[in-house]
C-alpha cells in the first residue's frame, strides 16, 4: 500500500513508464479487443487504479464495481467517470472483499496479481471463482519474468515477476482456459513478449 500511496493518481502512476501515453493507448486497444462481449453484464474490476478500463466497462455493461485500496486513485476514477451512474466504487484491499456468490459475469484484473503473494493469489482465485456466475469469465494480465520494459534489473521490493506457467497452474484449477496472449505494444516497443494475459471461464 505504501508503494502505491507514493505514486501519482495519473496515467504515469498506473503505467510506471516514461512512454506512458503511447503505451496506454496501444495497450488499451489491444486488451479491450481480447475481452468477451460485455454488453449488459455485471463487472468486477479489481485494482482499478484511476479507471483506465473502468470508463470502457461503464459504457457497455449493466454495472461496474471498481475496487482499489488507494483513496486518491478511487477519487480520480470517480471524478473522471462522473458521467456514468452505473459504477460503484470500493476503496478496499481486494483481500478484504466479500461479495455474494454468483454476483458477477466478468472479473477484470490488469496488473494486480503480481502485487500479491502466493497465499493471497490462491485465496483470491477461489474467491473470484465463487463470485462469478455460471459460465462467468475472468481476465487478468501480468508482467511475467521481467518488468514491463523487458529489463531484468527493473525490480522493486513488492512486485513478483512470476512465470506464465505459474499463473496457468493456479487458474487451471476450477477454470477452463478460453484465450491467452501477450500485449503487443510491449513486444513491439521493448522486445518484451512477457506481458501475458489470460481469459478463463468458470468451470
Ligand atoms: C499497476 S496499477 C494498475 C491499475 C489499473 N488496473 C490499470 O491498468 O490502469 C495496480 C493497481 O492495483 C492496486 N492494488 C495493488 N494491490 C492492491 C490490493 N491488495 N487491493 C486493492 N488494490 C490494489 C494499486 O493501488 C494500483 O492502483
Amino acid at each position: 500500500m505504501e508503494f502505491w500511496e507514493q505514486k501519482p493518481a495519473t496515467l504515469f502512476g498506473m503505467v510506471l513508464n516514461d512512454e506512458f501515453v503511447a503505451l496506454d493507448q496501444a495497450e488499451r486497444v489491444d486488451i479491450l479487443s481480447q475481452l468477451p462481449p460485455l454488453e449488459g453484464t455485471d463487472i468486477l474490476e479489481l485494482g482499478s487504479g484511476i479507471g483506465r478500463y473502468t470508463f470502457h466497462f461503464a459504457q457497455v455493461s449493466s454495472h461496474v464495481t471498481a475496487v482499489d485500496f488507494i483513496e486518491k486513485f478511487v477519487d480520480e476514477n470517480r471524478q473522471a467517470n462522473s458521467q456514468f451512474n452505473n459504477i460503484s466504487y470500493h476503496c478496499s484491499d481486494v483481500m478484504k472483499l466479500d461479495f455474494e456468490p454468483d454476483s458477477f459475469d466478468f472479473i477484470f484484473m490488469n496488473w494486480l496479481l503480481m502485487y500479491l503473494d502466493e497465499e493471497e493469489i490462491a485465496l483470491l482465485r477461489d474467491k473470484v471463482r465463487g463470485w462469478l456466475r455460471a459460465e462467468g469469465m475472468v481476465f487478468f494480465r501480468e508482467s511475467c519474468f521481467v518488468g514491463a520494459s523487458g529489463r531484468a534489473f527493473e525490480s522493486d521490493e513488492i512486485t513478483r515477476y512470476r512465470s506464465d506457467a505459474q499463473y496457468m497452474q493456479l487458474f487451471d484449477d476450477g477454470f477452463t482456459l478460453r484465450h491467452r496472449g501477450n500485449v503487443k505494444a510491449y513486444e513491439q516497443r521493448f522486445g518484451n513478449p512477457h506481458q501475458h494475459y489470460w481469459l478463463y471461464q468458470r468451470a
